[in-house]
């Protein structure tokens, strides 16, 4: 006993320790990525999920439930070690909503005896983000833990008032995500306007497609339906050039964010594309582009039928991946557009073009057989994504 006592307390020092170091660790490599984020609030979650899971996790686990005591010890450790490091984390692993539920899909519902169990496995579980906990005990003494994928501040319509639950958010003192991705990353998983940080950590609404490419989240940079196609900012207004639209009311016909709030989520972005009728048709990759920012880099090109790389090409039934499709765009002439009419850098969609035909912008000649020009209504969008990332490596 006194022995398995020595090599726990060992461990517990290590523990201690390590968290200092996974501290600097983390701070570079966590995911989400905004630097206030990642380092103050969430390195425990990481850390103390890898540690437990690879070697403790067992051993403590079955020490605990043979003595009480160790639990506030452990406790006081673990708290200690957050507070020395950063006395701002005290309060901050989780929050407690007393009678709150939140409504959405779980990883999976355990039976423990206490909150402090169920917070444990939270933590241990890379993919959890908050619980529900049951508000009282059975009568076995028992109490069931259901840990969620989301959070309340991700899917506020489902978080509501709940006799029987007591709800608690893992460390979400500060997130302030710079794009769709970020929201994707954490279990949002509806399509609509999200609360988005640029540079400047200023906030602004901006659209978020979570669904229509799995493992993919798309944030909305410019939209406009045919009857503006006059208007500078979706014709002669190359995409470096600052043309707001409407930009804190996202909408489909008329909208285009500032050139600093493009820039800010092209930073956070590695994907672009361009979409006919999303709102009407979703995504079935009719009239569609998608590029990388590595291989061509739509916001600061300009240039006349240059032949630039995309991942995937549809433009009235002609398709290609990766290849060459030229592209236009010149200042105070014609934003980014493709002119399908002739058959240049391998790409061909000439048959049934019309003459000098404009896609995906500037709107001089339009063909009713592209989606995004069909009829007045008809709508194009321009949007910055990239993919999710696995949040944690297996182990
Ligand atoms: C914890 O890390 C900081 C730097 O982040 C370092 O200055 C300090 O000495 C470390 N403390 C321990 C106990 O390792
Ligand atoms: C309240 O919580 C229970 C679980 O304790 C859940 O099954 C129920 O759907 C919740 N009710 C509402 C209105 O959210």
């Amino acid at each position: 006993m006194i022995l398995k006592g020595l090599v726990v307390l060992l461990a517990l020092l290590l523990l201690h320790k390590s968290i200092n170091i996974s501290y600097s660790l983390q701070a570079k490599t966590h995911p989400f990525g905004t630097p206030e984020f990642s380092s103050r609030k969430c390195f425990l979650h990481f850390f103390v999920g890898f540690f437990f899971s690879c070697c403790l996790q067992r051993y403590l686990k079955h020490f605990m439930n043979k003595n009480k005591n160790f639990k506030i010890v452990f406790i006081f450790i673990l708290i200690e070690s957050q507070a020395t490091h950063h006395p701002d984390l005290r309060q901050d692993v989780f929050v407690k909503d007393e009678y709150h539920f939140l409504n959405v899909p779980g990883i999976r519902t355990i039976t423990v005896y206490d909150a402090f169990d169920c917070t444990f496995e939270c933590l241990n579980n890379p993919s959890c983000f908050s619980l529900n906990l049951a508000a009282s005990k059975r009568a076995d003494g028992t109490l069931w833990c259901e840990l969620l994928t989301s959070n309340k501040y991700i899917n506020p319509d489902e978080y509501h008032e709940n006799k029987t639950s007591h709800h608690f958010t893992y460390c979400y003192g500060r997130f302030r995500p710079t794009s769709s991705v970020e929201y994707g990353q954490q279990g949002a998983y509806k399509d609509g306007i999200y609360k988005i940080y640029d540079n400047d950590g200023n906030s602004f609404p901006a659209y978020c497609d979570l669904k229509s490419e799995p493992g993919i989240a798309w944030t909305l940079v410019m939209s406009w339906s045919r009857k503006n196609r006059l208007l500078p900012a979706f014709g002669k207004a190359v995409l470096q050039i600052n043309a707001p639209e409407n930009e804190i009311s996202p909408n489909w016909d008329r909208y285009r964010l500032r050139l600093e709030r493009m820039r800010s989520l092209q930073v956070h972005s590695t994907h672009w594309r361009a979409t006919c009728c999303y709102p009407t048709h979703g995504i079935d990759y009719r009239d569609y582009l998608r590029g990388n920012f590595k291989g061509f880099n739509i916001v600061d090109f300009l240039g006349n039928s240059k032949c630039n790389r995309v991942e995937y090409v549809d433009i009235r039934g002609h398709k290609g991946t990766n290849l060459n499709v030229p592209f236009w765009q010149k200042k105070n002439a014609w934003m980014v557009h493709i002119v399908s009419s002739s058959d240049r850098c391998k790409f061909s969609a000439s048959i049934g073009a019309v003459g000098s035909e404009d896609n995906f912008g500037f709107y001089g000649q339009i063909n009713q057989k592209f989606r995004c020009t069909q009829a007045v209504h008809s709508t194009a969008q321009w949007w910055f994504g990239a993919h999710l990332k696995k949040l944690f490596p297996e182990y």
